[in-house]
């Protein structure tokens, strides 16, 4: 049984439409389903109007007496819910409920726990959003990204509001979530091994307005800090970060001891050194994130070319691969300040410093057709 959670604040223009157009979608699947309206006393009637439509519609709603956010609300409906899949979708309509039967479906036929529609894979996309709200909509997925890193799933939009998961992902979960991201909740303290991603359109608002304000940028922030800290998941990102500076320790520590006292020809030194630094951070990436949720299969090739792309397909390929222009920024600087008769120390330190800071900004801003989710 599938039981979908709408959320609604003054929705009484859509509501209707939603709950009529989401009954037929789902009536398309071969399951039973409810859709549970949590209304936090919207003043223009949308409890009422929802619940006119309970036959018809097999919706149940809950009425809620303060403005306590979207996430709660998803929760509160989740813990009512009959259903053993759980999913949650605006009332808005910009979240197109003819997709729900394919979230269903992945969540039947595949071994996916979690099955998140994204408007960030092929043939997603946002319909009528200004280049300011798509701007701050690329900027949270980023911070979001840096922050919980692998903790997000390998998730391209860990932002959509529009998900169906597994009732076991979050049983016995202590949930806590601020403000509107409810999914990064789920991602960040669920349990689950999978994940997969359904393409949709984010389409323009059936009616009436977004209630997206200040608050919710600010509880934004704060539930991600506070996921940072405070989860399991979240806090191995940590210590991934812990293992990058022991490897940039060792890379200090090998290059002095190959250069300075070996005598190892400078690139050669710089090169072995930075190496050992990424080998290190490695280490600590597979230690934090132990299995590679999305590994893909390696490619069919021949010969040498079938091992290179194994190795390229490679968890640790992948790895060396999206930090590369970091390690070679890393050895160039060194050697241009050694040349230059700046000090071993000065230039080590700032060949690393720099190389870091290419890989964060790569990092953040993302490399077209490079996944670095899955490094
Ligand atoms: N119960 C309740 N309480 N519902 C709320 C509240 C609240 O305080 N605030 C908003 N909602 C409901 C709205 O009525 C609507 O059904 C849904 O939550 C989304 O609200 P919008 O204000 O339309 O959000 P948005 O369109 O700016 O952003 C949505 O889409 C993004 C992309 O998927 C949200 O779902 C975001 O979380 C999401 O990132
Ligand atoms: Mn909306």
């Amino acid at each position: 049984m599938i039981s979908l959670v709408i959320p609604t604040y003054n929705e009484a223009q859509s509501i209707e439409e939603t709950l009529r157009r989401t009954a037929r979608a789902l009536s398309r699947t071969s399951e039973p389903f409810e859709l549970i309206v949590v209304d936090d006393n919207s003043p223009d009637g949308t409890a009422d109007l929802a619940e006119a439509l309970g036959e018809p519609c097999s919706v149940r709603v809950v009425r809620r007496s303060g403005r306590a956010g979207l996430a709660t609300a998803v929760l509160a409906g989740w813990a009512v819910a009959k259903g053993d899949l759980l999913g949650a979708m605006d009332a808005d309509l910009q979240h197109p409920p003819e997709i729900l039967s394919s979230l269903s479906q992945s969540l039947r036929e595949q071994d996916a726990e979690i099955v998140v529609a994204s408007r960030k894979v092929p043939g997603g996309g946002m319909r009528d959003w200004s280049p300011v709200r798509q701007f701050i909509s690329w900027a949270s997925t980023r911070t979001a990204h840096l922050l919980l890193g692998d903790a997000l799933g390998g998730v391209t939009d860990p932002m959509s509001g529009m998900f169906m998961i597994k009732a076991e992902v979050i049983r016995g979960r202590e949930l806590r979530p601020l403000g509107y991201k409810i999914l990064l909740e789920v991602l960040a303290r669920g349990d689950y091994s999978r994940v997969e991603e359904v393409a949709y359109v984010f389409e323009a608002r059936h009616s009436g307005a977004s209630k997206l304000g200040a608050k919710q940028s600010w509880e934004f922030l704060a539930h991600l800090i506070r996921l940072s800290f405070g989860s399991r998941k979240g806090r191995g990102q940590w210590g991934y970060a812990l293992m990058g500076l022991a490897g940039a320790a060792l890379n200090l520590g090998l290059l002095f001891l190959l250069a300075e006292v070996l005598q190892w020809p400078r690139a050669a030194a710089a090169a072995a050194a930075a190496e050992a630094g990424l080998l290190a951070a490695f280490t600590g990436k597979v230690a934090s994130v132990p299995q590679d949720r999305k590994s893909s299969p390696a490619s069919c090739g021949r010969g040498g070319l079938l091992a290179l792309s194994r190795i390229a397909h490679s968890r640790i390929g992948r790895y060396h691969l999206s930090r590369a222009a970091g390690m070679l920024l890393n050895i160039a600087v060194f050697l241009l300040f050694s040349e230059r008769g700046f000090g071993f120390l000065a230039s080590a330190l700032t060949g690393i410093l720099v190389g870091f800071l290419m890989n964060f900004i790569l990092r953040f801003v993302g490399i077209p057709g490079l996944d670095w989710r899955r490094t």
